[in-house]
């Protein structure tokens, strides 16, 4: 089975968030299932850099008014359809915003191309390459499906991944013209949204199947306060729409021979991470109190409620925990936190940016990770943080409460514990969580115990891989090597 993956990022060529980590490991996951994916994706510069080499396999004269080639390649164990548009996407920044913040202009077109590509593909553009499945993750690629739908055949069958509804690809009706769309797609079950176009929209009314990344956030956008006005679309099609949890690659975060740590370490040698501990302590500048070691591996913005950690950092500190903060993010909440980090030095630190190394050895070092998130369609870092023993402190939310199991009592008693789950997502709710936290931490046995058991947890691919295989597989009507 030929399946094509149309992402608008993909690690490692390039990465903004959790959609290039799927992205990027989706594949290798379905590859031992009778599953061959590729994944077409933008030319940024980052992954033309990375692109060495390559095979032409068409030439574009009019893509949207520019031309452009696609190339075939193999990089970093993935097979990946680039498209070389320098026009639309050999730009400084990252792949959405210019490098002082705003979205491009174009970002209309930039991303109407990726679709356009990705149906064309399915349609049999490239002699001797016609995949039955297109993938299409997220509003980047939701024109897709309705370039399949009201394009002349539609025997390719279209999958849309939701990763974040708060995205919806929102362009005003101006450009309905140009998306090379017959007038009747402009209409409630198209493209049309609110009296403008969503390229989200478009993919979720169009594909043949949809899919977002946990249970729990597949039951939330079905309510108003979370599907944001296309509830009544998903409870439409009810039977058409499930929730599969996203795995991790487990290769690439392993704690036992990951060379960003400055100790590797195992389950059944948790005592070593205190080296990765000192390492951080001696990097973030940190004092050497004894209380558990917080942090944040985020995208700071209210979706991940940054400003909730903000309003109890000093509670943190006063019941003698440290935070470390790696992100970027809204102006007030990296202000907020350089400000904790100047009232609170040698107890609170934080460094701007994007560093994926660094990422790791966090997550290897600290003791505890604070995911207080308003909506989390899946979210990986607690699970890194499980894998790690660098325990999850999380909102009761979306893909948090799917993985991560509540320290109460009960769950301690019948130990099945891997962290710490809060509700209401408030300050206050918070900060009795870090409290719980640290109290847990000051049980040295109870406390090794649960980050063991995160650690033992799986949060691999395996289980999801099979689940979109037999997806894939359903909607084709063709078996998977899995079948019998
Ligand atoms: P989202 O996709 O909503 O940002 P996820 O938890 O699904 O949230 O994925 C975030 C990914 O980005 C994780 O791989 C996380 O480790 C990574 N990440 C976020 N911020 C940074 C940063 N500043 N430096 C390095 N990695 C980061
Ligand atoms: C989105 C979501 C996050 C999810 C990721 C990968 O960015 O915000 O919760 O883990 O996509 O699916």
């Amino acid at each position: 089975m030929e399946v094509l993956s149309v992402a608008s990022e993909v690690y490692p060529l390039i990465k903004t968030g959790g959609l290039a980590d799927v992205a990027g490991a989706l594949p290798g996951a379905l590859g031992s299932r009778g599953v061959t994916m590729r994944t077409l994706v933008p030319g940024y510069p980052s992954v033309m850099e990375k692109l060495n080499g390559g095979r032409v396999v068409k030439e574009l004269d009019d893509l949207f008014g520019v031309s452009a080639k696609l190339i075939a390649a193999r990089v970093s164990g993935l097979d990946v359809i680039v498209i070389d548009a320098p026009t639309l996407y050999d730009r400084p920044g990252n792949p959405y915003v210019s490098p002082d913040g705003w979205d491009w202009p174009d970002n209309w077109k930039r991303f109407a191309a990726l679709s356009w590509v990705a149906a064309e593909l399915g349609m049999g553009m490239v002699d001797g390459y016609r995949p039955q499945v297109l993938h299409c993750h997220d509003w980047q690629a939701g024109l897709a499906p309705a370039y399949i739908k009201y394009g002349p055949t539609d025997t390719v069958k279209t999958v849309m991944t939701i990763h974040n509804m708060a995205f919806k690809g929102f362009f005003g009706p101006e450009i309905f013209g140009q998306l090379r769309l017959p007038p009747h797609a402009f209409g409630v079950g198209g493209v049309e949204y609110y009296g403008g176009i969503s390229y989200l929209k478009s993919g979720m009314e169009c594909a043949n199947f949809v899919t977002t990344v946990s249970p729990n956030y597949a039951d939330e956008i079905r309510t108003p306060q979370f599907g944001l006005g296309l509830e009544g679309l998903l409870n439409g099609r009810a039977d058409t729409v499930v929730g599969i949890l996203n795995g991790i690659d487990t290769d690439a975060w392993d704690p036992t021979k990951d060379t960003a740590l400055a100790q590797t370490y195992s389950a059944n040698t948790i005592h070593m991470r205190q080296a990765n501990k000192q390492a951080l302590v001696e990097k973030f500048g940190l004092d050497g109190s004894d209380g558990p070691l917080f942090c944040v591996i985020s995208r700071l913005t209210d979706q991940k409620g940054m400003d909730l950690l903000l309003q109890a950092t000093d509670g943190l500190v006063d019941l003698g925990g440290r935070l470390v903060v790696l992100g970027s993010g809204e102006a007030y909440l990296e202000d907020g936190f350089r400000h904790m980090t100047a009232r609170h030095p040698g107890k609170v630190a934080m460094t701007t940016g994007y560093n994926e190394a660094l990422s790791h050895l966090m997550q290897g070092g600290c003791d505890a990770i604070v995911i207080p998130s308003r909506f989390e369609p899946c979210g990986l870092t607690q699970l890194y943080g499980l894998r790690y023993g660098c325990v999850p402190v999380v909102s009761r939310i979306g893909g948090l409460a799917d993985t991560v199991i509540d320290a109460n009592p009960a769950a301690i008693a019948a130990e099945v514990a891997t962290g710490v789950v809060f509700d209401p997502n408030s300050a206050h709710a918070l900060y009795e969580a870090i409290r719980k936290t640290v109290r847990l931490y000051r049980d040295d046995k109870l406390w090794k115990k649960i980050q063991r058991r995160g650690m033992k947890s799986d949060v691999s691919w395996d289980a999801s891989a099979a689940r979109y295989a037999d997806l894939y597989a359903n909607l084709t009507g063709l078996m998977t090597n899995d079948d019998p």
